[in-house]
């Protein structure tokens, strides 16, 4: 309880992103973290793994970027540390976590709220009237600006793409005559974000949700489906599963479980 306190009380969002859904995702996913963190635990050890690897190939290492930050579940702090002189962990909401990992490596970590989508503040100010043609349009037409902090040599964007639309397209009074608003949304968004990632000069990691699945309680398919492709993204370098959902925590009939992709973007030669 109190421990539950301390994190409200140390945890930062800007309005947009409190009016838009934002703040009360990033408490949720703490929530289910908690209750099935055993099942999450081999994706978060890959995710951070595959961080590590992909940042050991960076040829510059002064800043290190790392988008939708979290709660640093998925991010290898620590090991980032030992690589790059600072690193910025960015996320619309700035976490007690990311906090303790300033404390702790004081002057070398730097936590920012950031809009990696550019377009929060814009749909915040025209929630109640916005229409459903209008709301992926803002998506698509939004600037996020320079990377906080300045240019990086390395990015990642950590499981972050597939929630920049996503969420706030669900907090629309627009949403409940059309449901499929927050679907065109996300894609907006998604693509968006892909385009600004690949004009950074730096290495590039994005990890995002490659499929879906629903499994049945003795491990049967009942349900597939892909997911990248809808972000104009090609196949993934790697993935890996991940258990989001084991039962009873979306449905008590199946389990639903991601595959995760990693796609590696290198600068191009000058
Ligand atoms: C699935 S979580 C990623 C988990 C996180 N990497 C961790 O290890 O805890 C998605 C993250 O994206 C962030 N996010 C969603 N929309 C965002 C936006 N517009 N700008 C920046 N971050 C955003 C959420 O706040 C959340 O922390």
């Amino acid at each position: 309880m109190l421990s539950r306190l301390f994190r409200r009380f140390a945890t930062t969002c800007p309005p947009a992103g409190r009016e838009l859904g934002l703040l009360r995702e990033h408490e949720d996913i703490a929530k289910r973290h908690a209750r099935v963190h055993a099942a999450w635990a081999p994706h978060l050890a890959e995710s951070r793994k595959t961080i590590l690897e992909t940042a050991g190939r960076c040829p510059q290492r002064r800043r290190a970027l790392v988008i939708g930050a979290g709660d640093c579940l998925d991010v290898p702090v620590a090991g980032l540390a030992k690589l790059f002189g600072e690193i910025v962990l960015a996320d619309i909401v700035t976490s007690a976590e990311v906090r303790r990992w300033e404390k702790k490596l004081r002057g070398r970590v730097c936590g920012v709220n950031w809009d990696a989508s550019g377009a929060l503040a814009t749909l915040a100010a025209v929630r109640e009237t916005v229409t459903a043609g209008e709301a992926p349009e803002i998506f698509a037409r939004a600037d996020p600006g320079p990377p906080p902090g300045g240019e990086a040599d390395f990015i990642v964007s950590a499981n972050c793409i597939s929630q920049l639309g996503l969420v706030p397209g669900h907090s629309l009074p627009a949403q409940a005559k059309d449901k499929a608003l927050p679907e065109r949304c996300a894609k907006a968004a998604a693509k968006r974000h892909l385009d600004w990632l690949k004009a950074r000069p730096g290495v590039r990691l994005l990890l995002a949700d490659a499929a879906r699945f629903d499994l049945s309680p003795d491990g049967k398919q009942l349900k597939k489906e892909t997911l990248h492709e809808r972000f104009g993204l090609p196949k993934p370098d790697r993935t890996w599963r991940w258990n989001l959902a084991p039962i009873p925590e979306w449905s008590p009939d199946f389990h639903r479980v991601h595959d995760v992709g990693a796609w590696v973007f290198q600068p191009t030669a000058p």
